[in-house]
């Protein structure tokens, strides 16, 4: 477990927002199916204490399993310049790869994944896997984007219906993991709970963010598996959207095997996309406007239905009915 970070408490640079940590049984859960991915190559955890991140300890402890060539991590400090942690190969020449071959570096700059040290970092790795700070995603995902970089990462699933994340989704250049949905994380011993969907367990403290959910670009299976839809489509069923040309589905369960027009589906048929069974052609949500993908009859945007603003919807079309 990550140790509690209170001397972050009073630092400047420091968002209260962004110290969560990833559970090393959700990495697990996760990254036992990108395995094979893993041989030969580099990887980088750059949003990572690598004293502390469990994200570094999975790779340190599978290093040898997945015959990775090279972990990196390097460590955040928003104050002062921080180091380092590699681990390549048997230095100590026990015959195993472990903790005491790690290699600590002394950083010229603060360890921030935009520095220009981490960048290089950057581009030597080939996959790089963590959980970023939430208040700097897009810019996160925006670099990985630029180095043209693999990757899987976790977040909050809200960043997936963003204006730069959401694109990428739909144009099929990122997708969802395997573990989405409620997932709780360590929280520094300072936080204080003000919420119901917080715990504690030997002394150290849980709390669910919400749903949360894996990002990457490593293609895999679930990917490429239909989403099951059985229900009949009849007109009596279903409200339309009152400036779309699109069907409102209430609930996954309800998505119409046999409607060949426009339907807005609840969010989380991102867990379940299968770009070979549905396209996606938009988004209507409430806070974001012009990415609804199809033209809105009087050029007023959202997800309104009889005039009740409703939750935001994932617009899609079902490509195997398409004529
Ligand atoms: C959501 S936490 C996750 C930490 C770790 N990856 C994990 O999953 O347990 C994000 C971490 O990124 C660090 N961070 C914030 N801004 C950063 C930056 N600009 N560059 C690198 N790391 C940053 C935060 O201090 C925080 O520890």
């Amino acid at each position: 477990m990550p140790k509690a970070k209170n001397t972050n408490l009073n630092k400047a640079g420091i968002n209260k927002e962004d110290e969560f940590y990833t559970k090393i049984t959700d990495i697990e859960r996760e990254l036992r199916y990108y395995k094979h991915y893993f041989k030969d190559k580099t990887v980088f955890c750059n949003c990572d204490d690598p004293e502390t991140s469990n994200f570094w300890k999975y790779f340190e402890l599978q290093f040898e399993e997945l015959g990775l060539k090279k972990l990196v991590s390097t460590h955040f400090d928003p104050e002062k310049p921080t180091y380092k942690l590699e681990l390549m190969r048997d230095i100590d020449g026990d015959g195993k790869i472990t903790k005491k071959d790690i290699i600590k570096t002394p950083l010229q700059q603060n360890g921030d994944f935009r520095s220009p040290e981490c960048i290089e970092i950057l581009k030597e790795a080939d996959i790089i896997v963590t959980n970023p700070p939430f208040s700097l995603y897009t810019e996160y995902v925006k670099q990985l984007m630029d180095y043209n970089k693999k990757f899987v990462i976790i977040g909050r699933e809200t960043v997936a219906t963003n204006k730069y994340i959401f694109p990428l989704i739909k144009d099929g250049k990122i997708w969802t993991g395997y573990n989405n949905g409620d997932m709780e994380f360590v929280v520094p011993s300072y936080y204080e709970p003000r919420e119901t969907r917080y715990r504690e367990e030997n002394g150290i403290k849980y709390r669910s963010l919400g749903n949360a959910l894996w990002l990457t670009n490593l293609d895999i299976p679930k990917r490429h598996e239909d989403y099951k839809v059985y229900k009949a489509y009849r007109e009596e069923d279903y409200l339309k959207f009152d400036y779309y040309d699109a069907i409102f589905v209430a609930k996954l369960t309800d998505i119409p095997c046999d409607y060949d027009g426009v339907m807005g589906v609840p969010i989380t048929i991102l867990h379940h996309h299968n770009p070979e069974q549905f396209e996606i052609v938009g988004l209507l949500a409430g806070n974001i406007r012009g990415l609804a993908g199809i033209p809105s009859k009087i050029d007023k945007d959202g997800p309104y239905v009889n005039g009740k603003m409703k939750f935001g919807r994932i617009l899609i079309r079902n490509k195997r009915l398409a004529k």
